[in-house]
């Protein structure tokens, strides 16, 4: 018997040397300890044995089990610890290689310019007015002094929308005030604005707008920002002064402003607004034409027949608005020629600015 656990414990030696993983341990201690295995068939034999040897025999069997136990955890431990050898070699790190870029992202040049406009208005006493994008032609025309044949509508190329929805109060039934259309700029905010709120009001608007036009300096969908303040004693001489002040602060205090007489229905008098070209300083270059000039804006005083229209006493207030590209300015501060290079989202440009 005694050879034979001799035999035995060589034999699982050798067998759990050669083991590879867990699973192989796990099939030689099976073998030799299972229900039928080697060893524990020994203890069953222990029965046959004369009785005044048995505790010899079951010393000798127990500390056989014993001992083959011991090689089993030394061969776990030996296969754990390889693996972890070969998992390092394999992820081993090369800290000499260059490391990769992280892109960062930022704002659009667009949402840079509507968020500086906001806050240069903010410092400047305005709050933030809102108003839908699709809007009765009652707010984006009548009421701005645009009659349904008026020929000033043909200035902007409107997009009209079928509507079932019930037409908007206060527009005379079977008026082209009924019609739904994509407004067309941000000034029906200034009547919403009027309607809603009794004067003071001192609002800018800034949001998308929407014409039918597509070329190099035409996008159909473009952004805007309207300005409109309302109260007693302003004159033409606060538009001035605000519209400096904002040219200042947007492009940068050397910017100078003019004002052109121009039309707009819906203001009088009315005047086109010229900023000294910031690129060149006013010299004249390619892009102003050299005219050292460039036009940002439309403005003017309220028309009394608008205040009129919204409630207003037109004889105890007076006000001025003014309307301007906000993708146009964002443009002319950062000297981007094609309007489209701003909505392509190619992120080669976008990269550049
Ligand atoms: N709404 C005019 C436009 O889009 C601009 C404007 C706004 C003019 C306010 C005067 C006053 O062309």
């Amino acid at each position: 018997m005694i050879e034979q656990i001799e035999k035995l414990l060589g034999q699982a030696r050798s067998e759990l040397a050669s083991a590879a993983d867990e699973k192989q341990i796990e099939a030689v201690r099976v073998k030799y300890l299972g229900k039928s295995g080697s060893l524990s068939g020994l203890r069953k034999a222990m029965g046959s044995v004369p009785a005044q040897e048995r505790p010899r025999m079951g010393k000798l069997v127990t500390d056989a089990i014993a001992q083959f136990e011991g090689l089993l955890e030394e061969a776990r431990k030996n296969v754990s610890r390889k693996s972890l050898e070969a998992d390092l070699q394999r992820e081993k790190l090369d800290v000499t290689l260059p490391g990769r870029r992280l892109e960062r992202g930022r704002r659009h040049v667009v949402s840079q310019a509507f968020d500086d406009i906001i806050e240069i208005f903010a410092r400047l006493g305005f709050h933030v007015a809102d108003g839908p994008e699709i809007e009765w032609d009652l707010y984006n025309f009548e009421k701005l002094g645009f009659p349904s044949d008026h020929p000033a509508r043909d200035m902007q190329d409107t997009f009209f929308l079928e509507t079932r929805l019930p037409p908007p109060p206060g527009s005379p039934p079977g008026t082209h005030g009924q019609q739904l259309l994509l407004r067309t700029h941000t000034s029906p905010v200034q009547v919403r604005e009027m309607i809603s709120h009794p004067p003071p009001v001192r609002i800018i608007a800034p949001g998308k707008v929407y014409r039918s036009d597509s070329d190099i300096t035409h996008t159909p969908m473009f952004h805007q920002v309207e300005c409109l303040h309302v109260e007693e004693g302003i004159s033409m001489a606060h538009l001035r002064g605000t519209l400096d002040a904002f040219a200042k602060a947007f492009f940068g205090p050397q910017v100078k402003t003019r004002l052109r007489p121009s039309y707009f229905p819906f203001t009088e008098p009315s005047a086109e607004v010229d900023i000294s070209h910031p690129l060149c300083d006013g010299k004249g270059c390619r892009v102003c034409k050299f005219s050292g000039w460039l036009e940002v804006l439309g403005s003017g005083m309220v028309n009394p027949d608008v205040l009129e229209g919204v409630g207003y006493d037109p004889e105890k207030y007076t006000g001025y608005a003014f309307g301007a590209g906000i993708d146009r300015l964002a443009m002319l501060r950062h000297g981007i020629d094609d309007l489209r290079s701003l909505f392509e989202n190619d992120v080669r440009f976008l990269e550049q600015l």
